[in-house]
């Protein structure tokens, strides 16, 4: 697929000392040393989905390049693969002056910034997504995490990269179902904040005319969130929206299922009658599930598994019509009669 993108988009995350750009531009990371300061030692953490050659290109880049490949999926966001990059730095003797770049999709970006958050107390990190989902979500906002004991991103730090390069022309390579998988998260935020970008999703024709602009669309919802609410003390929840359950089945089907797919089943529960209407005819046109065989009783162990559990309350995120977004503090045994029978 050949994305119609701007020759190049420039979108400034304003958070002070943290401040960074997020560069979006076809083929960028053949100019990748045009952005990152690769002139130093260079962890570069890749997984064996993401084609090869985008992770060479950056080595190809730096000064002293030190390239780590982990297996593809969930599961590698562990503590034994983040104890591992930081054995790389040492035994390469990275120090305070040396970076880490993540090239590849969430698990890669949380799990290398988490080390990049951690070792010498922080080292310089770069994102740069090839999937979907990284673009238009996950490589923004400074999350890094690794999973626990079953329970998704339970230990992590908000650590801001120093910039995101999205190369839109790496979607090219992308499965259909990684592209559904991403697409559920633009509609998380279309959702929430902007009816016209669901009107775009939901009118499309032509995915590839009109990915630029949702890319774009999502990004500036992301920043104006972030940039109000860094530390998720309040507005940032609402990127959450759908990952309360979306997570439990997650964790319940243990990679059956998409990160964006369980997002896109979570959502269904947390609208209006009329907002569930709109929706599952554009999650089922993008091949998204919609539903899921596990009901209520198995999933709830899992849902309440979550890192959102708070005591004796739960925030989650309701749409009650499109553009617009309630966070309700609910107990556990209300949040019960959200979940389908
Ligand atoms: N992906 C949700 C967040 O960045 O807060």
């Amino acid at each position: 697929m050949k994305l119609k993108v701007e020759e190049r988009l420039i979108i400034h995350l304003d958070l002070e000392k943290d401040s960074y750009d997020i560069v979006i531009e076809r083929g960028a990371l053949a100019n990748a040393k045009d952005y990152l300061d690769l002139d130093r030692k260079v962890l570069v953490v890749t997984d064996d989905g993401v084609p090869k050659e985008y992770a060479e290109t950056i080595t190809s880049q730096c000064k002293e390049p030190v390239p780590v490949t982990i297996p593809q999926g969930e599961g590698s966001k562990n503590f034994e693969n983040y104890k591992m990059l930081l054995s790389k730095m040492l035994e390469a003797s990275f120090t305070r002056k040396d970076c880490v770049v993540a090239v590849g999709g969430g698990v890669i970006g949380d799990l290398s910034g988490f080390a990049a958050a951690c070792y010498m107390r922080g080292i310089d990190f770069y994102n740069v997504p090839t999937t979907l989902l990284s673009q238009v979500d996950s490589s923004i906002g400074g999350k890094t995490a690794i999973d626990l004991d079953g329970v998704k991103n339970i230990v992590g730090a908000f650590y801001q990269p120093k910039k995101v390069l999205i190369d839109p022309d790496t979607l090219n390579t992308l499965d259909q179902r990684q592209l559904s998988a991403g697409l559920a998260e633009a509609v998380k935020m279309s959702l929430t904040s902007d009816a016209e970008l669901f009107e775009r999703i939901k009118n499309s024709n032509d995915l590839s005319a009109d990915l630029g602009e949702i890319i774009k669309g999502s990004l500036l919802i992301k920043k104006s969130v972030v940039e109000q609410d860094p530390k998720e003390q309040g507005l940032r929840k609402i990127l959450n929206f759908g990952h309360t359950i979306g997570h439990g089945i997650e964790a319940f089907y243990d990679g059956k299922y998409l990160h964006g797919e369980c997002v896109a089943m979570g959502m269904l529960p947390m609208c209006s009658e009329d907002v569930r209407k709109e929706l599952q005819p554009v999650l089922e046109k993008y091949h998204l599930p919609v539903s899921c065989d596990a009901g209520r009783e198995e999933l709830l162990p899992f849902i309440l598994h979550d890192k959102k559990m708070n005591q004796s309350t739960i925030s989650v995120i309701f749409v009650p019509s499109i553009g617009q977004y309630e966070i309700r503090e609910i107990t556990s045994e209300e949040l019960e009669q959200y979940i389908p029978q």
